[in-house]
């Protein structure tokens, strides 16, 4: 498949009778070659090395055949040029050592300086150096000011978002302060990514839905338009994906953010959501969990999804949430395969 394919489905153009497919953290740790890779490097040196992290933005395009790569990287990589003590820990994930809860802690942020973040740059250079002349797109990506904040207030991942909702609740000024740091960071570290060359960003905001419909209005949504609205200025020809969980309750305040793809997780019926929105290309959206089944299962729901939306023009198969690092290897070959055969 050519590099439209997945730009096609973006621009609702693809009518090469099937769907393209990525897959969220389609490199990773289900991986054995990426796992021979990790047990020299911590995962920060991973991202922070051109060479490495090129080599395993790769490493799905050889072995699975998908028709998009995606940036090897974490949407943290903002935080430790704000000055953010970022880690990440064995069976934690990642950790501040200083999360910011006050007024002080977020006046002593630094300003996102995008310089901070060349060896991105440098990393998107070498993987189109590759990806170009295959013809296969490569899709930058950056988390979204309230899921990137979440980890900043929080310190580390969390079930309730109790510390971010305390300061949204009881310090809403310091809120909306580190919430406008983020906004512009974000867009400054994607529009460098483009610059650089990728041709297409997402943005990830897992932890939305932690939010009422009206905090929602109040407290994300608009940061997410001014990151979406302020890209597509600078570079109206790049697709902007924006990735959420949940959220059926605000569809129609999510769909007007701008983006030119919605991406969603696996509680939403894509013909419903089609038939909602006519106009927005769809990615999504099978339950990872499905790839602990046997093959067989593994077929029969990316049967159902294509019977639904398989001739969708406007469609890219893609899973609801990433891909967890105890899937089998084989069922996420499997699942590439049925997709890319058929018809
Ligand atoms: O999709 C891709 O393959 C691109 C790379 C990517 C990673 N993280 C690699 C990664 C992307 C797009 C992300 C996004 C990300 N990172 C999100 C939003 C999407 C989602 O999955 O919810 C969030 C919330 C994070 C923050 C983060 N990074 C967490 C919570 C963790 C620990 C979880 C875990 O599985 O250990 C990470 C680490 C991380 N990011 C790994 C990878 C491959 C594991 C690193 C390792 O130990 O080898």
């Amino acid at each position: 498949m050519t590099q439209t394919h997945y730009l096609d489905a973006v621009h609702f153009k693809n009518y090469s009778g099937r769907p393209p497919i990525w897959l969220m953290r389609q490199a990773g740790r289900y991986m054995a070659s990426y796992r021979a890779i990790r047990q020299n490097y911590s995962f920060i040196e991973m991202m922070g090395n051109p060479k490495v992290a090129r080599d395993i933005t790769l490493l799905p395009i050889r072995e699975l055949g998908v028709d998009a790569a995606i940036l090897f990287s974490d949407i943290l990589v903002v935080l430790p040029p704000l000055g953010a003590d970022l880690s990440f820990h064995e069976g934690v994930g990642p950790v501040i050592a200083s999360p910011v809860r006050t007024a002080t802690d977020a006046g002593q942020l630094k300003p996102f300086d995008v310089a901070d973040c060349d060896f991105v740059v440098e990393e998107i250079q070498l993987i189109q150096a590759e990806l170009k002349p295959q013809g296969i797109p490569l899709i930058g990506f950056a988390g979204a000011p309230f899921t990137v904040a979440s980890y900043l207030i929080e310190g580390r991942g969390s079930s309730d978002l109790k510390e971010t909702k305390k300061m949204m609740f009881s310090l809403p000024d310091v809120f909306h302060d580190v919430m406008n740091r983020l906004t512009k960071a974000t867009i400054d570290y994607l529009c460098a990514q483009i610059k650089a060359g990728v041709n297409a960003v997402q943005l990830f905001d897992t932890w939305a839905n932690h939010l009422s419909a009206e905090d929602a209005r109040a407290f994300n949504l608009p940061y997410v338009k001014t990151v979406i609205s302020e890209v597509k200025k600078a570079y109206p020809q790049i697709p902007v994906t924006y990735f959420s969980k949940g959220m059926s309750g605000i569809l129609e305040d999510v769909a007007d953010l701008g983006m030119d793809v919605l991406s969603v997780d696996w509680t939403h019926d894509l013909p419903a959501l089609r038939a909602q929105f006519p106009r927005l290309a769809l990615q999504g959206n099978l339950d990872p969990f499905v790839l602990y089944a046997s093959s067989d299962v593994v077929k029969q729901r990316v049967g159902d999804l294509l019977s639904k939306m398989g001739r969708d023009p406007g469609f890219i198969f893609n899973l609801g949430h990433g891909l967890l690092p105890d899937i089998p290897y084989e069922r996420v070959k499997d699942l590439v395969h049925f997709v890319r055969t058929w018809e």
